[in-house]
């Protein structure tokens, strides 16, 4: 995720940039740029780090071009660096373009270009889209865009710019977002509405596949195979902080609702024609098939949500792959003297890619001699540095402290390398291209949770005032409970647990009095009929059972006091489903008791101390 913003019009268009930039800020913050025409060329001006370092760079009052187009960059590929920031030119140093999106065939569109002589000066995918453009133009920039998104496979939005058309920006889109902004004299792209919110209230949106040409008198959209397209302008009245938050009322709620997103980034470009997890979009995996098939164990480190992530990581790698895997926190496992070798590969998962306990479990792991795999979100963060390989997570920055779309994201991939490894370990079978066929449609079906969430805003009016809550589950639920109990605990300030339920006869039972809410994770899968029983043993102690089935099991019904059905998906596949519900009742429950779930107390969004 990153921000982009265009300006034509009759203002200096190097400030509005900026402020616009400054807005969109939440969508990535680890370089900038910005390019403005000058003297009959471009001006390019970029740098690494926050928008402060690129404002610093600026003399403002001599920028005075009326066309300019701004990034801020959220690094997906190529390490974030001045060279990797946007925008990005063509060989001529004529055409400007800033992106926000993954090019998922730019590995052969680079290797084609450079062949045909042209100079790729970045790491990133999106210069390739320059280069396609300067090869397409004939005089005419806009019909050149388009030309060269015919070649573009994967998610873009785009705003372009070039000398020699001094009087013409081009923005574009395909599952990133962009919107056009009206104003009388001046004219906007941006991939979001705050950045551009002080200057006008009026919006068009652009849909998938449509192209605008914009001028200092107006814009025109067609569709890119050039069908017009007529969009009548709305008018937006939120404020700014609203939003910034895409209308939701926390980013916390926000980021619930990109989790379909989340998982669509994460697997593109990931899965190969025949349907297998193919090497095309894990290219900084580190691993060749012979070490996938040489590993004698796997070492699983993380903590908080994305410990639950690898507890989930553990089942499904052995399920597939038959090999053995252990998971520790990060916290236990850096002073427990642990037993590794190279036939040991440490996977170490971490949204933020710096979370102290996690870096120094890497480092006992290099000492040691074993092979570091980082999980991340967070395109060079201390831990790709420190790795022999990353699998990405493509969830976009996360603000929210309480970490929701990144745990979808890790899941997700954490899926592909299980199935990944099982298939270089020779184990591939005829559940996998179902496994792979069902992770597309997860998207579809984490929406239509979304949109239902009637009966998890009533469990909350009933709840939100109790003391103590329990979330119990069995197999691939087990740690979408922890995660249930750690959501509610750290935005609610409810004391939860999250139990494996068949333990809870080995003690925690004792606890239970006359009413206690359990929130019971009971899809059909292979234990189905045990967690039942966990049901019988728990209300015939008093517990109010709040149950999380798959759609269609009416038997539940008559056992529970309340059910929140899920859509139907494989065993390995229900957490990404699951999970949601939880998330969503920590978050309405945290509401009810006017806690600040964005910022909830003592907590940091990164813990970099031990
Ligand atoms: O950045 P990391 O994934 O390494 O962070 C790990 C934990 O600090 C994090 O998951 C924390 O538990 C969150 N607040 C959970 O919502």
């Amino acid at each position: 995720m990153c921000g982009i913003i265009g300006y034509i019009g009759d203002q200096a268009s190097a400030p509005i940039i900026i402020k616009g930039l400054k807005r969109l800020e939440y969508r990535g913050y680890d370089s900038a740029g910005i390019a403005v025409l000058k003297d009959g060329g471009l001006q390019l001006i970029r740098r690494e780090g926050k928008l402060s370092n690129l404002e610093a760079a600026l003399n403002l009052k001599e920028m005075t071009a009326t066309l300019g187009i701004g990034h801020t960059r959220w690094a997906t590929h190529g390490a974030p660096s001045e060279v990797n920031a946007h925008p990005h030119l063509d060989c001529t140093q004529k055409i400007a373009v800033v992106h926000n999106g993954i090019i998922e065939n730019f590995h052969q569109l680079r290797h084609e270009l450079s062949g045909r002589g042209h100079d790729l000066r970045s790491q990133t995918d999106t210069e390739v889209i320059a280069h396609l453009i300067e090869e397409a133009f004939t005089g005419d920039l806009y019909q050149a865009v388009k030309d060269a998104l015919t070649h573009i496979e994967g998610s873009f939005a785009l705003a372009v710019i070039s000398s020699d058309s001094p009087d013409m920006l081009v923005g574009a889109r395909k599952d990133s977002p962009l919107i056009i902004g009206v104003s009388p004299k001046a004219f906007f792209v941006a991939s979001d509405i705050p950045a551009i919110l002080d200057y006008t209230r009026e919006i068009v949106l652009l849909e998938n596949g449509e192209i605008a040409r914009l001028s200092p008198q107006g814009y025109l959209i067609e569709q890119l195979d050039g069908t017009p397209v007529s969009r009548k302008s709305m008018t937006i009245d939120w404020d700014i902080s609203a939003a910034e938050k895409g209308g939701f009322e926390d980013f916390m709620l926000k980021e619930i609702h990109e989790q379909p997103a989340a998982v669509r980034e994460t697997l593109r470009g990931r899965i190969d024609e025949n349907g297998r997890v193919g090497r095309v979009g894990l290219d900084d995996l580190g691993l060749d098939d012979d070490e996938l098939r040489s590993l004698k164990k796997i070492t699983i480190v993380a903590c908080g949500t994305s410990l639950h992530a690898g507890m989930l990581a553990k089942q499904v790698i052995e399920r597939w792959a038959r090999l053995p895997v252990e998971v520790d926190c990060s916290s236990e496992f850096r002073y427990r003297d642990p037993i590794l070798d190279e036939g040991t590969l440490v996977v170490a998962i971490t949204q933020s890619g710096e979370t102290a306990d996690t870096l120094a479990g890497v480092r006992i792991a290099a000492e040691l001699g074993a092979k570091v795999l980082a999980v991340t979100n967070v395109v060079g963060s201390t831990i790709t540095r420190e790795s022999d390989g990353v699998l990405y997570t493509f969830a976009g920055p996360e603000i929210g402290v309480a970490a929701t779309k990144t745990l979808m994201a890790q899941m997700t991939a954490l899926n592909l390398f299980g199935l990944l490894l099982a298939q270089a370990r020779g184990r591939s079978n005829h559940e996998f291209a179902a496994t792979v066929a069902e992770l597309q449609r997860i998207p579809e079906k984490i929406a239509s949770i979304l949109e239902n969430t009637a009966v998890l805003e009533d469990w909350a009016k009933t709840y939100h005032q109790v003391t103590d809550l329990l979330f119990l589950g069995r197999g691939f639920s087990y740690p979408m409970a922890m995660e249930g109990a750690l959501k509610l605990k750290e935005i609610s300030y409810i004391h939860a647990e999250g139990y494996p339920a068949g333990e809870m006869k080995h003690g925690p039972i004792a606890l239970i009095n006359p009413g206690l809410p359990i929130v019971v994770l009971a899809p059909k899968d292979s234990v189905y009929e045990k967690i039942v029983s966990n049901i019988h043993e728990a209300k015939a102690r008093g517990a109010t059972i709040l149950a999380i089935a798959t759609v269609g099991d009416k038997d539940i019904l008559s056992q529970v006091e309340g059910v929140f059905y899920i859509p139907e998906t494989l065993e390995t596949l229900t957490p990404l489903l699951s999970v949601v519900p939880m998330q969503l009742l920590a978050y309405y429950i945290a509401k009810l008791r006017d806690c600040n779930v964005d910022q909830p107390r003592n907590l940091a969004k990164s813990v970099t101390v031990e």
